[in-house]
């Protein structure tokens, strides 16, 4: 791929993001991950066998926050099925920010409108099988490190911690959801599943590695095993596309226009289908939770390597 020779470019597209860095901030509502470096952008570009464009620090590591949401949902598509999942959780864009509860209230029946979101993925989360929390943790890091190559990828306790003692309106979300039976575990026990989910800890290569299988088609090129089922693959995508980036995935889909999850810690994953994978770590957000240096870092890469799906 033509990236790779791409040095100069590459970095004036990387200088350019940068520069919206100063526009964006930390999340602090997460009192760990206000001690981010805003200045921080490192990019992984991953295409099956080799890094083929890397820039900044890319072993520096951050924790997956909402990106975990992808992963969980293809655990959960693939320990119950899809009339399993969407039976609890929706398929539809919200249009609201993430930890937004209104819609559990005026919809019916009340169930959320999709996986992306908190209540959705806190409704993910309670359907992945295991018999306790450790079991269930332990599952998914066994499927990130499948993904990944990785078996060092782990969580990060200290950034569990504090999202978990600071996590009132994730724990509202949750009550709200067990009352009107969409979840049926112990809260507290949920909770600190899905705290633990969001605080696992990978580099940007490392979510490289990820893109790159979703896509395509669950494959890994370097062990030649399909990790993810083709039809799970698809709806991964699908969700990253029109919920990945919550209430700015429209705007993201028209200026890139790659499936992509972004984090509040300021990861996006981005995944272009029969292509490349793109993991970057930039932590300064901007007021939807969104990387604003890593949105403008994929626009330009899609700009120019004409990556959109559509
Ligand atoms: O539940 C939360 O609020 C966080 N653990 C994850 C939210 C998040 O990453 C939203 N993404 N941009």
């Amino acid at each position: 791929m033509e990236i790779c020779r791409d040095t100069e470019a590459l970095n004036i597209m990387i200088k350019e993001a940068y520069q919206q860095a100063k526009f964006g901030k930390v999340a602090d509502y997460i009192p760990a991950l206000s001690w981010a470096n805003p200045e921080t952008l490192s990019l992984a570009i991953y295409e099956g066998k080799s890094m083929i464009a890397t820039a900044g620090d890319t072993s520096e590591t951050f924790t997956l926050q909402s990106i975990s949401k992808v992963l969980t949902l293809a655990m959960a598509l693939m320990d119950i099925g899809e009339d399993g999942v969407f039976s609890r959780v929706g398929m539809e864009p919200t249009g609201d920010p993430f930890n937004s509860i209104i819609k559990l209230e005026t919809h019916t029946p009340s169930k959320p409108l999709n996986p992306m979101i908190n209540a959705g993925a806190l409704a993910v989360t309670d359907m992945i099988k295991g018999n306790t929390v450790e079991e269930k943790l332990g599952r998914l890091l066994a499927f990130i490190h499948e993904l990944t190559g990785n078996s060092a990828i782990t969580y990060n306790n200290e950034v569990a911690t504090s999202e978990f003692e600071t996590a009132d309106l994730n724990r509202s979300l949750a009550y709200f959801l067990k009352q009107h039976r969409v979840v049926s575990s112990d809260i507290e026990c949920l909770l600190e599943l899905y705290t633990k989910q969001c605080a696992v800890e990978v580099s940007c290569e490392d979510l490289a590695k990820i893109a790159f299988v979703i896509g395509n088609e669950g494959r890994s090129v370097e062990t030649d095993r399909t990790i993810i089922p083709l039809h799970i693959s698809r709806i991964m995508k699908t969700f990253m596309t029109t919920c990945g980036m919550y209430n700015a995935s429209g705007e993201f889909a028209i200026k890139v226009g790659i499936p992509s999850k972004s984090g509040v810690s300021g990861g996006i994953m981005a995944a272009v289908p029969h292509g490349p994978g793109i993991g970057i770590f930039g932590p300064a957000l901007d007021e939807k939770g969104n990387s604003i240096a890593g949105m403008k870092l994929l626009e330009s890469l899609a700009h120019r390597y004409d990556l959109s799906i559509f």
